[in-house]
């Protein structure tokens, strides 16, 4: 029987998968004003697996030890508060929107009629308003979470398989983060759980500041993963 689905972090190594997650890749394209995902290489993984942190394996995604002479730092310092409390509130007539700020510089919260904080306050218009909840639902890092003033204020979430896709940005000519979906478990080095996310970005490139998490530093940084395209 495949353990508990769960992500730990190792001390200035790699992410340890258990759980037999399902690890595939997905290359993120522009299509009109919108933002899509499109399916890339399915890996071959075993019940456990650990996956590169620090940016340096020779064999992406996974670690092949490279961090030790790269003398990774992977000092994890994001924020502990738990999401709600952490979040910025944007008001709309039919939808608030809860943001947190971290961005992973997917661009999903940009659509053909708006970004997602303008389409928000225009949520009385029902196809506006889907359009932002498809935005805020897209958004790899899971950033942004709508609350539906129509129905009990609940959190509108995608529901998605446990999984992880390693993120590609060809646009931008640089390899993105770490798509965690579907409420995995993540567990930091020092033994603590974070709080349970149904989605959130892992910093793959090793140069966040805000480690574990993802903060887009990968596109200043130029982080290519050396896959075969
Ligand atoms: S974390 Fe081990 S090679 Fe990158």
């Amino acid at each position: 029987m495949a353990a508990e689905k769960k992500i730990t972090i190792l001390k200035h190594g790699p992410y340890l998968v258990e759980g037999a997650v399902p690890l595939d890749e997905k290359i993120m394209v522009t299509n009109g004003h919108h933002r899509e995902y499109q399916q890339g290489q399915t890996f071959k993984t075993d019940e456990s697996y650990a996956l590169c942190r620090c940016g340096h394996s020779e064999n992406p995604p996974f670690c092949d030890g490279s961090h030790v002479d790269a003398g990774f730092d992977g000092t994890e310092v994001a924020s502990t508060v738990p999401f709600d409390e952490r979040v910025e509130l944007f008001q709309g007539p039919a939808l608030d929107l809860f943001d947190d700020n971290r961005c992973a510089f997917a661009r999903f919260c940009h659509r053909e009629d708006g970004d997602v904080w303008t389409l928000t306050e225009d949520s009385d218009n029902p196809k506006l308003r889907e359009e932002a909840i498809k935005a805020s639902t897209d958004c790899p890092a899971g950033r942004i979470v709508h609350h539906d003033k129509q129905d009990d204020y609940k959190e509108i979430e995608p529901e998605l398989e446990p999984s992880i896709s390693i993120l590609q940005d060809p646009e931008r000519e640089v390899s993105a983060p770490l798509y965690v979906k579907g409420n995995i478990p993540l567990v930091s080095a020092d033994g603590t759980p974070y709080e349970l996310r149904n989605r959130y970005a892992l910093c793959r490139c090793g140069e966040s500041r805000n480690k574990p998490f993802c903060d887009a530093s990968h596109v200043n940084v130029g982080y290519v993963d050396g896959l075969p395209e």
